[in-house]
């Protein structure tokens, strides 16, 4: 596939995902259905009494929403977020700040593929992150090295799913100068308005025994799965207007545990160094 790994990074360089991403409430949760189901979903994985002092270090992280919602659920956690985005971490710098977590909350700027913190983390998080990487395989060596046998890796992927066009390629994408907003998001070039800048990302789609074999392939092994699905997209709306979210995204948990990978949009994994 001819990409140039340069033009990826600039397209996290501009902020992934801003348009949603910048969306949080007072508590600092998304706004957006989907990315919250997700982000609970994960932070679920980390089964700690709720006092612990359990270390997590969150790779591409983005602006830190996850890192700064674990610190608040687990009160004496201390997490690092990295992400290769400059300007994501500067953003995420600032609400740990505002949200007063500095102090258990840090974030830097770091390539998952490159040198990665050496201290001993209870849980590593990559979420979102790997369908990106030309070499997926690169960074979870990486990751495999930092992690202990006790440590747990968290790892999500978008599922191989119908409302992509493509399982596989690079898309292409025009954000808002105001505040980073997408614009347009697609493969088909002729969509593109020819005065705005373009970013090119690739993107890829994983089956559920794709992405487990890749983590078996780097060193991992899959302990346990959740999947999260798409369709729930489009009753966001309607929840919203009848002020129902939370036994929705209850009822969407209990589903989840029954549909599995079948109807899946992201798989959430969790999982362990291989023996
Ligand atoms: C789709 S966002 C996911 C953000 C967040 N983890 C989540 O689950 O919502 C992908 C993130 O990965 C970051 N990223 C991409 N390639 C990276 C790399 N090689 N090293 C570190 N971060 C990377 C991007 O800048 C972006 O913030």
């Amino acid at each position: 596939m001819e990409i140039d790994e340069r033009d990826i990074d600039e397209c996290n360089a501009v902020g992934w995902g801003g348009d949603r991403t910048w969306q949080l409430d007072r508590r600092l949760r998304p706004t957006d259905y989907l990315l919250r189901l997700r982000m609970e979903a994960t932070i679920d994985m980390i089964s700690e009494p709720i006092d612990s002092p359990v270390s997590i270090l969150d790779l591409g992280c983005g602006i830190g929403i996850f890192p700064l919602n674990i610190a608040k659920k687990y009160g004496n956690a201390s997490v690092i977020g990295i992400d290769i985005s400059k300007r994501s971490i500067e953003i995420a710098n600032e609400l740990a700040r505002k949200a007063k977590l500095s102090d258990r909350v840090k974030f830097m700027v770091g390539d998952v593929r490159a040198a990665l913190p050496r201290e001993s983390f209870d849980y590593v998080i990559c979420t979102e992150v790997l369908e990106h990487l030309l070499d997926p395989g690169t960074a979870l060596d990486n990751i495999c090295q930092i992690c202990g046998p006790a440590t747990w890796l968290i790892v999500s992927v978008p599922h191989l799913y119908k409302s992509r066009k493509g399982q596989e390629g690079i898309f292409y994408r025009q954000v808002s100068d105001v505040d980073f907003s997408t614009i347009v998001d697609t493969q088909d070039r002729q969509l593109l308005d020819p005065n705005r800048k373009t970013y090119k990302y690739y993107h890829k789609q994983y089956s559920f025994e794709e992405i487990s074999k890749l983590l078996n392939d780097h060193g991992f092994s899959v302990i346990s799965y959740q999947g999260i699905k798409v369709q729930m997209r489009y009753v966001k709306t309607a929840m919203g207007i009848l002020g129902i979210s939370k036994p929705v995204r209850r009822l969407d948990r209990v589903l989840n545990k029954y549909t599995h990978n079948q109807y899946a949009g992201t798989f959430i994994l969790k999982c362990k160094k291989a023996e």
